[in-house]
Parts: C-alpha cells; sequence; structure tokens
C-alpha cells in the first residue's frame, strides 16, 4: 500500500494522518457554487488532490470557464462544468462528496446571520436536489450562517427520507486553521505541529477554541487567553473589512475546505483515526443539537463525535455565554426549513 502522505500535494492539509499508510480509492466529488471567490481557488485544490478522480463544478453564472481554464492542468482529475438548474442534476451524479459555498458572503458592518434571508434558500434548494440525485453523498456546507444552513440541510433531509446525520457536516475547519496559526505565531512554535480543537459553531461567540486542550499544550495569562479567543472569533470580520467590500476569506476558506475535504476522502477510503472539528448533528451539549466538535470521519462520513473533554473555568464561561445564540441559529434554521 501507498503512504498516505504520497497522497499529498499541499502540505499540512491533514498533519495528523500522515502517519498512516492505506491504498485510497479515488472519489468524485461535487463543488457547489464553484464559480465564486472560495469555489475558484478550491476547484484547483481539488483540481491538484490526488484522492479526487473526478470533478463536477455547478454554479449559477461564470462556471464554464473555470472550469474550461483547471481543466489544462496536468493532473488526472476528469473537470466537468454545469450551469444553472437545469444541469444541477449533472453536477451530483454519482457525487460521493458535495462541497457547497454557493450564497452570498459578508460586507464590512454585516454579521453572518445577516446572510440568512439569501443563503437560506440557496442551500434549501441545493440541498433538496442532493436528496432527490445522490442521497448517499456526504454534504458539507461552507455557506453561512453555518449554524442555521447545517440545521436547514438536516431538515430537508428528514423532509425527503433521507437523513443521515453522518453525512451532513458544517465546514469550521477555518476557526481551527486560524487557531493553529495564531497559537504557533504566540508561542513561536513550528506551526505543523499545532493543532488547537475549536468546538461549538462558527459565529462570533460561538467559535470557541479550547486553548487549555491545545497541542503541543501551551499555557496563556487569563489576559492572553481572552485577546487570543477573541483573536480566533474576529478573524473573518478582520478579512471581510480588509476585503471592504469585496467579500470574505476566499483563499484561506478553500485552504480550509480543501484540508476538510482531504480528510474526509481519507475516512470513506477506510484511512483509520482521521480527526477534524466539524459542526455536525451532536448529542455532545444536552438540548443543542448541532455543535461544532472532534468528530472521527470514516467508510460512512461522521464515524464518531467526540466528547467535548475537559474545558478550564474560562473556556466553560465563553461556552455559557454562547449557548443561547447558537440555539437561536439552530432554531432559525429548523424554523425556515419547516415553513
Ligand atoms: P462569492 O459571492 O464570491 O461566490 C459565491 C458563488 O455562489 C457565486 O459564484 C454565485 O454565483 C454562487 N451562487 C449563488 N447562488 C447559487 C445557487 N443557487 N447555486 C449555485 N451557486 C450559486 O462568495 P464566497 O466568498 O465564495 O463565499 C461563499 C459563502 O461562503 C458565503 O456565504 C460566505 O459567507 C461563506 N464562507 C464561509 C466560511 C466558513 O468558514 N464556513 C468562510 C468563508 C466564507
Ligand atoms: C470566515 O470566518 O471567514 C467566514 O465565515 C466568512 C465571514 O463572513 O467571516
Amino acid at each position: 500500500s501507498k503512504g498516505a502522505s504520497s497522497h499529498r500535494v499541499t502540505p499540512g492539509l491533514s498533519r495528523k494522518s500522515r502517519r498512516h499508510s492505506v491504498t485510497c480509492e479515488a472519489k468524485k466529488v461535487a463543488l457547489l457554487g464553484a464559480g465564486g471567490g472560495i469555489g475558484q481557488p478550491l476547484s484547483l485544490l481539488l483540481k491538484m488532490n490526488k484522492l479526487v478522480t473526478e470533478l463536477s463544478l455547478y454554479d449559477i453564472a461564470g462556471v464554464a470557464g473555470v472550469g474550461a481554464d483547471i481543466s489544462h492542468c496536468n493532473t488526472p482529475v476528469k473537470v466537468s462544468s454545469f450551469n444553472g438548474p437545469e444541469e444541477l442534476e449533472g453536477a451530483l451524479q454519482g457525487a460521493e462528496l458535495i462541497i457547497i459555498p454557493a450564497g452570498v458572503p459578508r460586507k464590512p458592518g454585516m454579521t453572518r446571520d445577516d446572510l440568512f434571508n439569501v443563503n437560506a434558500g440557496i442551500v434549501k434548494a441545493l440541498v433538496e436536489a442532493a436528496s432527490k440525485h445522490c442521497p448517499e453523498a456526504v454534504i458539507q456546507l461552507v455557506t453561512n450562517p453555518v449554524n442555521s444552513t447545517v440545521p436547514i440541510a438536516a431538515e430537508v433531509m428528514k423532509k425527503a427520507g433521507t437523513h443521515n446525520p453522518a453525512k451532513i457536516m458544517g465546514v469550521s475547519t477555518l476557526d481551527v486553521v486560524r487557531a493553529n496559526t495564531f497559537v504557533a505565531e504566540a508561542k513561536k512554535l513550528d506551526v505543523k505541529d499545532v493543532d488547537v480543537p475549536v468546538v461549538g459553531g462558527h459565529a462570533g461567540a460561538t467559535i470557541l477554541p479550547l486553548l487549555s486542550q491545545a497541542t503541543p499544550p501551551v499555557s496563556f495569562t487569563d489576559a492572553e487567553k481572552k485577546m487570543m479567543t477573541e483573536k480566533i472569533q474576529n478573524a473573518g470580520t478582520v478579512v471581510v473589512e480588509a476585503k471592504a467590500g469585496k467579500g470574505s476569506a476566499t483563499l484561506s476558506m478553500a485552504y480550509a475546505a480543501a484540508r476538510m475535504a482531504e480528510s474526509t476522502l481519507m475516512g470513506l477510503s477506510g484511512e483509520p483515526n482521521i480527526y477534524e472539528c466539524s459542526y455536525v448533528q451532536s448529542d455532545v451539549v444536552p438540548d443543542c443539537p448541532f455543535f461544532a466538535s472532534k468528530v472521527l470521519l470514516g467508510p460512512n462520513g461522521v464515524a464518531k463525535v467526540l466528547p467535548l473533554g475537559n474545558m478550564d473555568a474560562f473556556e466553560q464561561a465563553c461556552f455559557d455565554a454562547m449557548l443561547p445564540e447558537l440555539k437561536a441559529s439552530i432554531q432559525k434554521g429548523i424554523d425556515f426549513a419547516n415553513a
């Protein structure tokens, strides 16, 4: 069997799995929203991924150009483009992994929840199509507000009778990517050695980095802990402000989604011990039906949702304070899907 590391074209995508070796089967991936700010660089990263055999690019605008462009890269991935709702079925046919970054991004002054009115309907329609044309696929939602779009996807699948909670994941990987970067910088560590679990949700205070569970162990004063937590929580807004009206994180997001996709494909291929933090249906927190935490990825998607582990007093206080916001965002998604 081949070493897992031989599959990697992008250093550091999912560091942990390098220790294992497996012969990975190749997979078909559909990317919905492929023409956008995230979709374009994510298309490229997927075109460079040796675990992918086929890549279907779908959007309602501009996707033919992206497809023609990346199809010239001399990697074996077969790329096809699909434009508009009448071609959506073709994009989904046979897909084992569907990644959805379709929808509008924030502008300065907006919260992620301000995107709900536009993006909820986009996600609902795309997941309805996925449920119809490839109900067995793993669906990964990038579209904000993730805290609500994942519950929408789950409700859509429930209504269609195709719900499998192991196959719906909210992509919160960017929070982990940021936490790893910032902690490595602050503690002068080699970033490839750093792993910080980030749990909760993917918006403002619901983003809860567990610095007390970082690998390698790091120590912060109370003031530093607060500053680092807020830096991770506000990182998306920093990018939105720096882009000054031209959208939100796209390149780091594509990197994060590519890492999540690669880990998921390795899990689907039978690679053991692949862990990522993801926002999923969960019973780790009572009365909170969706929560981000570390999950084990396996041949059917999420194989296991791991418990939160010990939180220090600061993390516990942050957790208690944000829970009502997270629950409200979940309920908002559920209500929308059932309206
Ligand atoms: P963008 O506007 O650059 O691209 C979005 C793309 O979606 C466009 O190409 C658009 O044509 C397409 N689209 C719109 N409606 C569609 C539909 N019905 N079907 C298919 N495609 C459709 O935006 P972006 O910067 O790529 O961001 C996309 C989403 O990702 C936003 O909601 C943003 O908030 C979110 N996001 C999430 C994270 C995260 O960590 N989960 C990080 C960054 C951005
Ligand atoms: C991010 O965290 O960068 C994304 O959720 C986009 C945003 O609106 O901040």
